[in-house]
């Protein structure tokens, strides 16, 4: 079985995400989505609508994903990689290069992001 993992927010849900945990899965059998927890997001000078347990359970909800882990600090990929027997990492392209580290553990994907929709895009035109 290949597994893939991925990071991220997935903050108010979007097309974008789901074009992202498709082309995720596609590259493997399993995805498992390590999910920045609401501490995490402010060390990243993110703050989500939605909290933590409710991304989740939207994340969980969708076909393409296998299992969600909480992301709770920047170091843990390469744990995660380990634990999980992971054999690809993926992450949209707005993180191009800054994972590199990880090809001495697994294979390091950039998926190309969707254009034309974010959270902070949708979260700017609804002013929430
Ligand atoms: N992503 C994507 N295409 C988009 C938006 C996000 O492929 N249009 C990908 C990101 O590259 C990342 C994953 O989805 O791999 C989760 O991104 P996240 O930061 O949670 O979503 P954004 O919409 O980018 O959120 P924000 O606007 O708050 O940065």
């Amino acid at each position: 079985m290949k597994r893939v993992l991925t990071y991220g927010t997935y903050d108010l849900l979007h097309w974008g995400h789901v074009h992202l945990l498709k082309r995720a899965r596609e590259l493997g059998d399993y995805l498992i989505v390590g999910l920045s927890d609401d501490h995490f997001n402010k060390v990243k000078h993110k703050e989500s609508y939605n909290p933590y347990e409710a991304r989740k359970l939207v994340l969980e909800s969708i076909r393409f994903v296998d299992l969600v882990i909480p992301e709770t600090c920047w170091e843990q990929k390469k744990d995660d990689v380990i634990k999980y027997n992971v054999d690809v990492f993926v992450i949209g392209d707005d993180w191009q290069g800054e994972f590199d580290f990880l090809k001495d553990y697994c294979e390091v994907i950039y998926l190309q992001r969707t254009d034309g929709i974010s959270t902070s895009q949708i979260k700017n035109d609804l002013k929430i």
